[in-house]
């Protein structure tokens, strides 16, 4: 049987703290509505829910696009996948083939020395680990234990050369959001989807990783979005629709979407969240 266009479409390869699965529909529909831009930027690209998409539908074709993030593992990830994704096929496939519990935390517990095998180390501990999703703790480290999966997809070849061929035509650097300003030129296009500014007290949503995200850092970011809406580059961002948010954002447009998401620290604990994506277009 023939296998469809849509198991060569590029989709994220990891499952990713925040995610923008669910909200493919309203982000791509913004991007149609920017219509005409240059470059694409994506400086907290986290999973890429939102450049796969695009570069799956054909919106960046032609187009330079840059995507960083500060967490250096996930910028090693992707540079595998983008420069080496034979390799990282290659550990994988010897990961999904010795898969047991001694082989997990075996390989929980060391961080191998070629670029190719980490990321394959990465991708098969977010695919077996609890609730399945890459997180490390304070002091940087992968403490997460195995998750009890019967049939856990380990290699799926065909969607990491998907990404791997997407990747192609992006630069991908480690660095702060704030650089997209030594990049980012008149009539460019940007996504921001930084670290969620909290619903509660309590919400944990801000811990990516060792750095926190938080109120002085949403205003450093307002600050880099006004900067860019007088350089006349597009940008959409998305948050939680918190008072901090529609403050920051009061000169732009700010709509409201809903998104299911984990609303306590407990994984059976969903529900429907209020979010803003704000636009300068
Ligand atoms: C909400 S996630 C992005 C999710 C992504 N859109 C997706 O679909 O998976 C936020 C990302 O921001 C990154 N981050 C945290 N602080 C940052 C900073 N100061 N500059 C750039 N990226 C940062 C985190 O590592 C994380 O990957």
């Amino acid at each position: 049987m023939m296998a469809t266009d849509e198991a060569y479409k590029p989709r994220p390869f990891l499952k990713w703290a925040g995610g923008k699965g669910q909200l493919l529909p309203e982000l791509t529909a913004a991007v149609a509505e920017a219509r005409k831009f240059k470059a694409y930027h994506e400086p907290f690209v986290g999973g890429g829910a939102l450049f796969f998409a695009l570069q799956g539908g054909g919106a960046l074709a032609e187009k330079s696009v840059r995507l960083s993030d500060t967490n250096p593992r996930l910028i090693d990830l992707y540079l595998a996948i983008r420069d080496d994704v034979s390799g990282v096929i290659r550990h994988l496939k010897k990961h999904a083939a010795a898969h047991d519990e001694t082989y997990y935390y075996a390989t929980r517990a060391e961080i191998p020395k070629t670029s190719s095998a980490r990321a394959a180390r990465l991708l098969y501990l977010n695919r077996t680990c609890f609730n399945g999703l890459f997180r490390e703790n304070s002091k940087g480290e992968f403490n997460v234990p195995m998750g009890r999966y019967k049939n856990p997809a380990i290699c799926d070849e065909p969607k990491l050369r998907a990404a791997s061929a997407a990747l192609a035509q992006a630069d991908i650097a480690c660095r702060p959001f704030e650089s997209v300003l030594d990049h980012a030129a008149k009539g460019d296009f940007v996504y921001f989807d930084p670290p969620y500014a909290p619903v509660s007290a309590t919400a944990q949503f801000t811990s990516y990783h060792q750095d926190g995200f938080g109120t002085a850092d949403q205003e450093r970011l307002a600050d880099v979005c006004a900067q860019l809406h007088r350089r006349k580059v597009k940008f959409l961002l998305s948050n939680s629709d918190v008072p901090l948010i529609r403050d920051l954002y009061k000169d732009f447009q700010v709509s409201q979407v809903f998104a299911t998401r984990m609303v306590n620290s407990r994984a059976d604990r969903r529900g429907k969240v209020a979010e803003v994506l704000v636009r300068n277009f």
